[in-house]
């Protein structure tokens, strides 16, 4: 068959090595497989290119993307989705895999529904694909987030100060949850469990009564600066002015969806890509990949879609703030 791989949205450490895992088993499997650079986008652009496996090896440790990913915006609508098919069958291609996070699905299943074979699979730091445990990407970004909260973390032990810290998710809040369990923060803020500017005072002052040297509050992007809360640089200042400490607000940005891929979004990376190569070879079409319980699987990409979206882990959260004040 002939197989076209593409990568679209949000860039996530990690998806180099499942281009290359899937490029690799396909042509294992004696398959015909072309690489579509810059996402959707690519199509359009006629961006259809020959695999070059050694590059990619080399860049195999680096949290880019060789074939590049884009959001394209003539994707979008049903007219877009045709119009990619009528390219994606003059190339000839049978199956269109599609590496991404959320908006990568919707549009995978688009194509689907319009008759293209597609494969998904999840590449996004958000972790917030439903039909899957883990996403390739989200561990390396937790990392990331742990280890700039360790560093502030010295600071601010140094000072006696406070430090807030805003991490990306798009208001899926597991990288905020589980970056504050790694990190012992104070407070985590999720837009479920979300705080106005005098319970922040207040549970930073609670913190240094506690006999803590530093308070440090992760809170999830998108909260703050929109609607009736105030942006998180205003609420620093109004913390500071409150308690007489040092107050930081850090927005971590970018910097998260980059960086060297950790072992176990390699891992799943590499396993999930020879996996889905797996399901093409017995002739498994539109199927979701993913890992529950440590166990590759497929599911159907419709009913993937249809899943509903991953709750907040608020209830975690609020047990490890507890905890933290001990
Ligand atoms: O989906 C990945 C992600 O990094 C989100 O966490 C974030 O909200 C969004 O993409 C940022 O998008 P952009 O790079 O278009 O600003």
């Amino acid at each position: 068959m002939k197989i076209g791989i593409l990568a679209s949205g949000g860039n996530s450490p990690a998806m180099n090595n499942c281009v290359l895992s899937l490029t690799k088993a396909a042509q294992l499997s004696k398959h015909n497989v072309v690489w579509i650079y810059n996402g959707f986008q690519g199509i359009y652009d006629g961006l259809f290119k020959k695999p070059d496996i050694r590059t990619l090896e080399y860049l195999s440790t680096c949290g880019n993307i060789l074939i590049g990913t884009s959001r394209c915006k003539e994707f979008y609508d049903v007219a877009g989705k045709k119009k990619a098919l009528g390219l994606l069958r003059k190339q000839k291609i049978d199956v269109l895999i599609c590496i991404g996070g959320d908006g990568t699905y919707q549009g995978a299943w688009g194509l689907c529904k319009l008759g293209m074979k597609v494969m998904a699979l999840p590449g996004t730091i958000d972790n917030d694909i439903a039909s899957t445990n883990s996403t390739i990407g989200f561990y390396t970004c937790l990392n990331t987030i742990v280890e700039y909260i360790d560093a502030m973390r010295d600071s601010f032990d140094s000072h006696s100060g406070i430090g807030i810290v805003e991490v990306m998710g798009r208001r899926f809040s597991d990288l905020a949850v589980q970056a504050g369990i790694a990190t012992n923060a104070e407070v985590i803020i999720t837009p479920d469990n979300i705080m106005n500017s005098e319970q922040m005072i207040n549970a930073a002052k609670e913190t240094f009564k506690n006999g803590k040297r530093s308070c440090i509050f992760v809170v999830t992007e998108g909260i703050y600066g929109a609607k009736e809360y105030p942006p998180l640089a205003q609420i620093a200042k109004d913390i500071e002015a409150e308690t007489g400490r040092v107050t930081r607000l850090a927005i971590l940005g970018h910097a998260q969806r980059g960086g060297i891929p950790s072992a176990i979004d390699r891992l799943w990376a590499m396993l999930m890509g020879n996996y889905c190569i797996k399901c093409i070879d017995n002739k498994k079409f539109n199927r979701a990949i993913g890992e529950k319980h440590r166990e590759l699987i497929d599911v159907n990409l419709g009913d993937a879609v249809a899943l509903p979206r991953k709750k907040n882990k608020v209830e975690l959260a609020l047990e490890f703030e507890r905890l933290n004040k001990i």
